[in-house]
């Protein structure tokens, strides 16, 4: 851990640029729709904020298609919006990092496009190989978006990969040109100002082998590409030729990454990486089953990373997860169970990555019906749990509990008809009924609103050494309980959350324990003679 580093004390805001904040009532949000809302963004003392992409795309993944890696996409503005985006985030003490998407480009990129005549430099830029024999794909690898991960092309007979949907062809990194074009491209943006990549499923770039992976319910073959050497020795290549001369960070999207291989990109080739287990902390077998009791892997995963790597990306949502407050928390008591997760979020020891709206306890949209969809996983896994039997109204809950459209739905910044996200109702995702209650203009008034309260968490873990660098000590308690202790230079910081809607008595070594509360969500609070803790309560106390 590096103290210098603006990312080692700094917080993260990650913006969903189609739902932030539309500025020409098209009903999509926009550069110039970001940049007016900085100050909203400053207001909760943020450092730092990731944008998800913004490139050109034909929005087959809305973004994580891109088709032009130096351009910005017109939906979003113009490439003088972007600078602007950078300029005034600057005057503000506010750096930007992008997304970075170079597992694949969309299939309308030109190189793409270029690489379909089989004696084009291109051909080799993407990853063609011939069937297994006529109508058999090349091995038996199934994409993240349901279906096998190849696609034939006829004039070529020969089949391309593609991890995610098909309009999304994989790179081939082997070829070297590769690397040349994606330094080209983090150059340009480091060198216009951008502080740095988030790095989009940067642990399967590199594929070993093409053999059939091991049979599995999800995700056939990852045992041939997640994390081989191959990967860790282009991330050390593109820190070393380029990263190493800026003054960036680069967080990994590292799924389902392990201690060893997180040491690994963190020794020398990444900054950050996002582990999976927390998030998997409610999900068993396949994404779709929902495990109720998830206290015990949440606490585990947490625990168990805090220990394993010196500083950590701590994160409970973002674009592709659904809301925290839904999974863990309860709408019974909606405000009590996101600031007790906003407390967890501000007090483990990594760097805090907020997503829009988490700081305002915004939650799922109510079921989706399949006219709203937009995530093209939605589409796949509807069909495909349709054809196996189930009736629609299953199909929908099923695919409930993986859509990733319930984060992507209109940032809810007032009570007005499209939530003060766009003058137009007819917004890209429909608004949330609720936004009438749950919105930035009302809790900016209510001095116990969530947001209010974030503020007050930023504020006090960037005064407080021990809630930045403090060390992360776990108290051990049954899993309702989540307690740890950040020591830092002679000060003592205690973390005290009940992870339930239930009053839980605490145990004899915390009901000993002597401090002050500098922040609860409940009024009052106390740590001294406290025998249990009401329902989602959560403090931070010093200890003496
Ligand atoms: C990452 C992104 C996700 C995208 C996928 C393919 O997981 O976060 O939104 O669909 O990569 O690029
Ligand atoms: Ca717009």
């Amino acid at each position: 851990m590096d103290k210098n580093k603006p990312f080692v004390g700094g917080i993260v805001y990650q913006i969903y640029p189609r739902s932030f904040k539309d500025s020409n009532g098209d009903g999509i949000g926009d550069l110039p729709g970001i940049v007016s809302k900085l100050d909203y963004v400053k207001s909760l003392g943020i450092d730092i904020i990731w944008l998800s992409p913004v490139y050109p795309t034909p929005n087959a993944d809305f973004g994580y298609d891109i088709s032009d890696y130096k351009a910005i996409n017109p939906e979003l503005g113009t490439m003088e919006d972007m600078d602007r985006l950078i300029l005034e985030a600057r005057k503000r003490g506010i750096r930007i990092v992008m997304d970075l998407v170079v597992n694949h480009t969309s299939d309308e990129h030109p190189w793409f496009l270029a690489s379909k005549d089989p004696n084009s430099p291109y051909h080799d830029y993407y990853i063609y190989k011939r069937g297994k024999k006529p109508g058999v794909p090349p091995n038996n690898w199934s994409s993240n978006f349901g279906g096998p991960a190849w696609e034939y092309i006829p004039e070529l007979d020969e089949w391309y990969l593609h991890l995610f949907s098909k309009k999304q062809p994989d790179l081939n990194w082997r070829n070297p040109k590769v690397l040349e074009e994606v330094e080209s491209i983090l150059r340009f943006w480091l060198d216009k100002g951008i502080y740095g990549f988030r790095c989009d499923v940067i642990n399967q770039i590199y594929k070993e082998s093409f053999d059939d992976g091991k049979w599995k319910p999800w995700l056939i073959g990852q045992e041939h590409y997640l994390m081989k050497e191959g990967n860790h020795l282009i991330l050390k290549r593109l820190h070393d030729d380029v990263f190493a001369h800026y003054d960036c960070m680069t967080v990994g999207e590292t799924y389902d990454v392990d201690f060893e291989n997180a040491k690994r990109f963190l020794d020398g080739e990444l900054d950050l990486v996002f582990q999976f287990d927390t998030m998997n902390a409610d999900k068993f077998i396949v994404p779709i089953f929902v495990r109720k009791h998830w206290q015990p892997a949440f606490k585990k995963s947490l625990i168990g990373w805090e220990g394993a790597v010196d500083w950590n990306a701590v994160y409970l949502e973002n674009h592709d997860q659904k809301r925290s407050v839904s999974r863990f928390g309860s709408p019974g008591f909606h405000s009590l169970s996101a600031k007790m997760l906003g407390t967890l979020l501000l007090t483990l020891r990594g760097t805090p990555f907020i997503y829009q709206g988490e700081e305002i306890g915004m939650v799922d949209y109510p079921l989706f019906k399949k006219k709203e969809y937009q995530d093209p996983v939605n589409f796949w896994l509807y069909g495909l749990l349709r054809r196996i039997g189930f009736s629609d109204n299953r199909c929908l809950k099923f695919v409930d509990n993986m859509n990733r459209d319930h984060a992507r739905i209109p940032m809810q910044w007032d009570e007005t008809a499209a939530a003060g996200f766009s003058s137009n109702q007819a917004t890209w995702l429909p608004v949330h009924p609720n936004h009438r209650e749950i919105n930035v203009a009302k809790e900016e008034i209510d001095g116990e609103s969530i947001l209010n309260y974030y503020r007050k968490l930023i504020a006090l873990r960037k005064k407080d050494g021990a809630l930045t660098y403090g060390s992360f000590e776990p108290v051990k308690t049954n899993s309702r309980i989540f307690a740890f202790y950040r020591r830092y230079e002679g000060k003592t910081r205690f973390v005290l959350l009940n992870l339930t809607a239930r009053k839980v008595g605490l145990p004899k070594q915390i009901r000993s324990l002597r401090g002050e509360v500098l922040l609860s969500n409940y009024e009052g609070a106390g740590l001294t003679y406290k025998k249990f803790l009401r329902p989602y309560e959560a403090l931070i106390a010093e200890i003496r």
